[in-house]
This record gives structure tokens, C-alpha cells and sequence, in this order.
């Protein structure tokens, strides 16, 4: 699961950590624009600012006088567009122009063409596999072929048909063109998406924010939920050395049949010998899995060596080994001693996060951070889940909704921007709990069980 975060983080700099360079290409846009007068330039930051692109204008390297710019006189804008070699110089150049796999490109007509100077900007770069989208203003004239004549300065790109605006066009109208071109906005680090029901991490990557959890089941509890869940559409599984089923989790992964890249697994490892020899704590957790990578692994919880374990991990990542990396049980003390230690940013906490136990303080404190929130135990845990699962509000509620508790339970969290990841060895309650998207909570039902909140938590971490 993978799609490269194109707002990375002001949050982490801050913090002077960083994150991974996104993956892959795959929808970075950049708009670039030349405007003599101003026009075009109102129509690019339109679209910059709806799809969180980078902007970047085409500054001439000697600057259009009016003169220059008044047409129909013979002079020097005339005198380029009579000409189709010219080619005048740009004042500066766009920074790493491969992370970039969408362009806009804006200009003015001039003449019924693009001016020249669109096509200095077309042949100083490798624009070869990017997709680009031309747009232009004119007083009237239509874009005409100012788009196709621009094709063979950038013969291997994907050039799809431009359009031409007036001066004046409202950002709605941008909105509409874009969304009718199909290019979209830049996935916002940490918000959830409930269409394609991800998140997307600080790490570049796309997490589901819906799976399923497999502390305390057997091997084949573990494989047959697994293989439940990957059936039913679900593809987030958390697990953990702890847990002593990760074979199972890869096994089932690996049976599946289901591409590798569009599951995603989370596992941990533990305090002690791991922390103590974490390499081997991480060799051990790749092999046992046998998926080739581990798309997130998160030290279990705080514990002697914690740091040195994190270091290592961050090694992981840079060889490849592992994709992002998070953290369990740590919370705002232990966040804010760890932190300033470490060079990646986590991508995910996973914490116990329940109505009767609501983190509500620690909640936005991680995601101010740009990190997503994971609960763990989300109906209470062993011996707690009948009383919740029956509790009064949470029922009336669920009965309005026509489903579950359970589901109103997940769905709490994920309003909440809480990742769930219920344990489950049912079949049935596995496919329960991934169906949670044809009901939304009204703000009263969010409130109503934030007031349950009984700050009782159920286990030690
Ligand atoms: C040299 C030159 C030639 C132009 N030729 C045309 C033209 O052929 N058709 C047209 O409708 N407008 C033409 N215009 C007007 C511009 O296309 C129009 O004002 C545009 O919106 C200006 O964009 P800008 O403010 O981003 O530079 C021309 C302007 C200049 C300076």
C-alpha cells in the first residue's frame, strides 16, 4: 500500500526529524505557470491551493516591459511568436523536478500559441512518464493548438487535452475542471479517507484504518482470521513477536493470492533480549513473516534499550526492510522523551483506546504530532467486552443505526481518527467490523459516548 505524501510533514521538521522520502511516484502535482499581466497566475494559484500542490512560476530572465508585451506592434513578445526557435531564458529552475508526477502548465496565449518561453521551460527538463495537464487565459481566442503544438517539446509525457479560462474564473470553477480531469488533491498526512478508508502516514505510505487484530489467537485461529479478513476485504493485520502467530500471519498473507502491496502488516517487537539485539529481533520478525518486507513495526512498549531498538529499526527502513515505523504504548510523557532521541518520525502509536478508557488528552496530542492513532482493545479487553458491548448508551445508539455495538464502537473511533484493529477468531464478526461505512454517528451519538469515558484502563502497558 503505497502512495507518496506530497504535504510531508512541516510537523516532523519542526521536531528536526525526518521522514522517508516518498516511495514511489504516483501523484505529486506541481503547477508551473508563466503570466505576464497576472491572469494566469490567478487561475495557478486557484489550483495549487485546492490540490496542495507545490506552485512554481516561469520567470523570464530579462522581465516583459510593457512595451515589450504590447502586441500587434513588431515588438519583442511579436517578434518571439514570429519565430519558433526562440527559446528565451528562465530565471531559476524547479528543484527536483522527479518527485513530480502530474504537471500543470499555464500560460497566456500569445498569437494562438504558448509564449516561446513555455517551450525553453518544456525542453529543460525530463518530463518523459509524468502526465501533463496545459491550461492558459487569452482575452478570447480559445486554446486552439497552443496545447498539441506543445506535444513534441515533451514527446514521452501523457499529455491530456488543456483548456482555456478567463480572467475572473472562480476557484469552484477550477475545482470543477479539475476534478473533471481526474487530478486530485493531495492526500493530507494523517486525515482519513473514508472513500478509500485509509490513512496516509507520515512515511509516504497508505494504511486502511480498519483491520483486524490477532493478540492471544492460536496459530490457526490466526491463519483462519487472517484468511477471513483478506477474503471479506479487510487488509490492515497487526501482530507482534508476542503474539507468537506472526507464521501464521505471513502464511495466510502468502496464501491469500491477494498482491502483496495492497496488504499491510504491523508487528512489534518486544522489551528485553529484542531491544537488547534488535537486528536479530527484526531478522527474526522478517523471516517468520516470509512477506519479503514488513510494511510497519512498532517497538511493543517503552523498556530498557528502547532507543537502540528504534535505531535500528530506522536502519530497516533505509535498507528497505521495513516501511514505516511506530511506537506502542507510549504516551505524552514518553513521547516527548523519545522523540527528541530518534531521526524518523514515528508513523503510528498504538495505545489501548476504548470508551471507558478515551486517551482524550493524549489522542490530539499524537496526531498534532502528524501521527495516526491506533487503539488497541476497542471493546475493553478480555473480561470487560460483555458490559461495554451492553452498555446502555451504546446499544440505544446501535439500535437506531440498525447495526451493531460493536460497529458503533469502531465507528466512534474512526470519527475520532482512531485506527481499529478489533481482535476477532469469527468469521462473521470479522466481516462486522470492517462494515462500518454505510452509517455516520451524528455529533450528539459522538458526544454521548465520549461523556462513558471512565479513564479505567485494562491493562498494565
Ligand atoms: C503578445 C501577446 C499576444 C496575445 N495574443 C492573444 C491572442 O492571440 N488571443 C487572445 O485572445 N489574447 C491574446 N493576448 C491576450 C492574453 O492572452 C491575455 O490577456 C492573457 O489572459 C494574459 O495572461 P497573463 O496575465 O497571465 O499574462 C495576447 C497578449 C500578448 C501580450
Amino acid at each position: 500500500m503505497r502512495r507518496p505524501a506530497s504535504l510531508l510533514l512541516a510537523v516532523c521538521l519542526c521536531l528536526c526529524l525526518t521522514v522517508p522520502a516518498a516511495a514511489e511516484a504516483g501523484g505529486k502535482v506541481l503547477v508551473a505557470y508563466f503570466s505576464a499581466t497576472g491572469t494566469t497566475k490567478a487561475i495557478a494559484d486557484h489550483a495549487a491551493d485546492i490540490l496542495g500542490a507545490d506552485i512554481y512560476e516561469i520567470v523570464p530572465a530579462e522581465p516583459y516591459t510593457d512595451a515589450d508585451l504590447a502586441y500587434y506592434t513588431g515588438g519583442r513578445a511579436d517578434q518571439e511568436q514570429n519565430d519558433p526557435s526562440a527559446r528565451p531564458a528562465i530565471a531559476g529552475h524547479v528543484e527536483d523536478m522527479g518527485q513530480y508526477d502530474t504537471v500543470l502548465l499555464g500560460y497566456p496565449i500569445w498569437h494562438g500559441q504558448a509564449p516561446r518561453i513555455i517551450s525553453t521551460f518544456l525542453e529543460s527538463y525530463d518530463l518523459s512518464g509524468k502526465t501533463i495537464l496545459p491550461f492558459c487565459t487569452s482575452h478570447s481566442s480559445g486554446i486552439g493548438s497552443s496545447d498539441d503544438d506543445l506535444h513534441p517539446l515533451a514527446p514521452d509525457a501523457d499529455w491530456l487535452d488543456g483548456s482555456r479560462f478567463p480572467a475572473g474564473t472562480t476557484r469552484e470553477e477550477i475545482a470543477a475542471w479539475l476534478d473533471a480531469c481526474g487530478i486530485e488533491a493531495a492526500s493530507q498526512v494523517g486525515a482519513f479517507d473514508f472513500e478509500r478508508k485509509t490513512v496516509m502516514l507520515n512515511s509516504g505510505y497508505e494504511m486502511p484504518i480498519m483491520g483486524l487484530g490477532t493478540y492471544s489467537l492460536s496459530d490457526e485461529e490466526c491463519y483462519n482470521s487472517v484468511t477471513a479478513l483478506l477474503q471479506a476485504g479487510g487488509r490492515l493485520i497487526d501482530t507482534a513477536y508476542m503474539y507468537g502467530n506472526e507464521s501464521a500471519v505471513g502464511r495466510a498473507v502468502r496464501d491469500s493470492g491477494i498482491p502483496r502491496e495492497e496488504i499491510f502488516v504491523i508487528t512489534k517487537i518486544y522489551p528485553g533480549a529484542q531491544y537488547a539485539n534488535p537486528e536479530q529481533a527484526i531478522a527474526e520478525a522478517l523471516d517468520k513473516l516470509d512477506i519479503g518486507y514488513i510494511d510497519m513495526m512498532l517497538l511493543h512498549h517503552p523498556g530498557t534499550n528502547d532507543v537502540k531498538a528504534y535505531k535500528a529499526m530506522e536502519r530497516a527502513v533505509a535498507e528497505g526492510k521495513i516501511h514505516s515505523l511506530g511506537l506502542s504504548n507510549w504516551y505524552v510523557e514518553e513521547l516527548e522523551a523519545f522523540l527528541p532521541q530518534v531521526n524518523i518520525m514515528p508513523a503510528l502509536v498504538q495505545n489501548e483506546i476504548h470508551p471507558y478508557y478515551q486517551e482524550n488528552d493524549v489522542i490530539p496530542y499524537i496526531q498534532s504530532l502528524g501521527i495516526v492513532v491506533q487503539g488497541w482493545y476497542p471493546f475493553g479487553g478480555r473480561g470487560y467486552t460483555a458490559d461495554l458491548l451492553g452498555n446502555e448508551t451504546i446499544s440505544a445508539i446501535a439500535a437506531d443505526h440498525g447495526v451493531s455495538s460493536a460497529q458503533v464502537i469502531l465507528r466512534w473511533n474512526l470519527q475520532k481518527g482512531v485506527v481499529v484493529i478489533p481482535g476477532s477468531s469469527d468469521p462473521d464478526h470479522i466481516r462486522e467490523n470492517l462494515d462500518l461505512f454505510g452509517f455516520t454517528l451524528t455529533d450528539d451519538e459522538m458526544a454521548q459516548i465520549n461523556a462513558l469515558d471512565r479513564n479505567e484502563k485494562h491493562d498494565w502497558y
